[in-house]
């Protein structure tokens, strides 16, 4: 035994402080032990050898369980291998990457797409694109270092990422959270300066929609090019669907898309899609299509089969969006607090952290999986139940839910 090994002496890691960080976390509530699963993570799952009702997972519409799409990504395994399509301009392409990449243009109406491993990769690989100076040769050069990004205030977590290297009240501003007299007064102020605009159109942890077109009028009007991360929307909304139809109507103007393909289409990935000189030019500046993998082949061929159903019969989201509206309307019935916009998200308010963590617990012990979301997801004490509800779970599973939601409000007020 060493002196480290017989706990005489600090370890070198222990100054990053990981055990101390994790023990507090966990005595307070902070941090749980990650639900392990028995077996497949479907709208009812196995824990422990008990059955829990699970309103945690982001796949909505259970496109992973359909008998066609995962007969798809079987077949595109076995006539394209597992061979990802990272280093796209090293080892080429294959033939369901390129296919997904024009269906995702067509059913965007831009002019192409990129594929990415994840959403996160996408607005990663965005950020670094349109900000990157690189020297080819002496006389072959991109450099859009001199521009700005302009952020709602409550975008996503990889959209901040994103713009880690941006330096506050330099290259980077932000505006008020959906709120478009913000964002002219941002853009008034950057007058002449080469500037993008990032926002979402529905956010993930308030469930908000945001005002699409009165914010592409004010890009439009100040020549700022405009980037909108449709990682909850995609598909969703969009094909016809009478639920937010002028938002996405207005979002065909929208210079860039980021699209998260785990949410709607069910099964991880992204991509960019826009104007097919930048796409191109994205390939080699993003960085995170270069120098990272891609989605494998199968991933491909059954996110295609998807997109295709989705875009051939629009009802399919719409059945799903009558459901959700039934699970608001039973939420307000028993007098919850939800998200006033009426998305598919469904954020139910719970208000202090420490009750948030109670509230989780309680939740598992009546057998339900709930997603609880509390600092440092969203703001300190607005802790929220958030929910993008599986359409896997029958009304009985979701009336056994509200009931539960009503034992646990009576219990701890929220
Ligand atoms: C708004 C938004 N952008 C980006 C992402 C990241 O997507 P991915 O999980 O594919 O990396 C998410 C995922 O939750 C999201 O909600």
């Amino acid at each position: 035994m060493n002196a480290h090994t017989s706990g005489t002496l600090e370890r070198p890691l222990d100054r990053w402080g990981f055990t101390e960080f994790l023990r507090e976390g966990r005595r307070r509530g902070h941090i749980y032990d990650m639900p392990e699963l028995d077996g497949v993570n479907d709208a009812i799952v196995s824990m422990d050898g008990r059955k829990v009702r699970n309103l945690a997972g982001i796949g909505a519409l259970g496109w992973q369980y359909d008998p066609a799409v995962r007969q798809a990504f079987l077949d595109t395994a076995t006539d394209f291998g597992l061979v990802v399509g990272g280093s796209r301009m090293v080892q080429g392409l294959s033939q369901p990457h390129l296919r997904l990449e024009r269906l995702l243009a067509q059913a965007t109406g831009t002019q192409a797409a990129l594929t990415f491993a994840t959403g996160m990769l996408a607005n990663v690989g965005f950020a670094h694109a349109m900000s990157t100076r690189l020297v080819v040769e002496d006389d072959l050069v991109i450099d859009n270092t001199d521009m700005v990004f302009v952020l709602d205030h409550d975008s996503h977590w990889s959209m901040w990422k994103a713009v880690e290297k941006f330096v506050p009240g330099q290259n980077l501003r932000t505006f008020r959270h959906n709120d478009p007299a913000s964002l002219r007064r941002i853009l008034q102020r950057l007058h002449g300066r080469k500037i993008v605009v990032g926002f979402e159109t529905v956010y993930s942890a308030d469930g908000s929609v945001a005002p699409v077109g009165e914010l592409l009028d004010l890009c439009e009007e100040s020549g700022a090019i405009s980037f909108v991360d449709d990682a909850n929307g995609f598909l969703m909304y969009g094909n016809g669907q009478r639920r937010f139809a002028q938002e996405y109507a207005d979002l065909r103007r929208a210079d860039f898309l980021m699209l998260a393909l785990g949410k709607t289409v069910g099964i991880s990935g992204g991509a960019l899609a826009g104007d097919k000189a930048a796409i191109d030019a994205f390939r080699m500046l993003s960085g995170t299509s270069m120098f990272t993998t891609n989605l494998q082949p199968p991933s491909a061929g059954a996110m295609c089969l998807v997109i295709e159903r989705m875009l051939a019969d629009p009802s399919i989201a719409d059945d799903y969006l009558n459901r959700v509206d039934r699970l608001r309307a039973q939420l307000l019935e028993i007098g919850c607090t939800i998200n006033q916009t009426p998305s598919y998200i469904t954020s139910i308010r719970i208000g202090s952290d420490r009750t948030a963590a109670q509230v989780r617990e309680d939740f598992l012990r009546l057998g339900f999986l709930v997603p609880v979301f509390r600092y440092p997801a969203v703001p300190r004490n607005k802790a929220v139940i958030r929910i993008m509800m599986n359409n896997r779970l029958s009304d009985e599973d979701l009336q056994s839910f509200v009931d539960a939601v009503a034992e646990l409000k009576r219990r701890y007020g929220f």
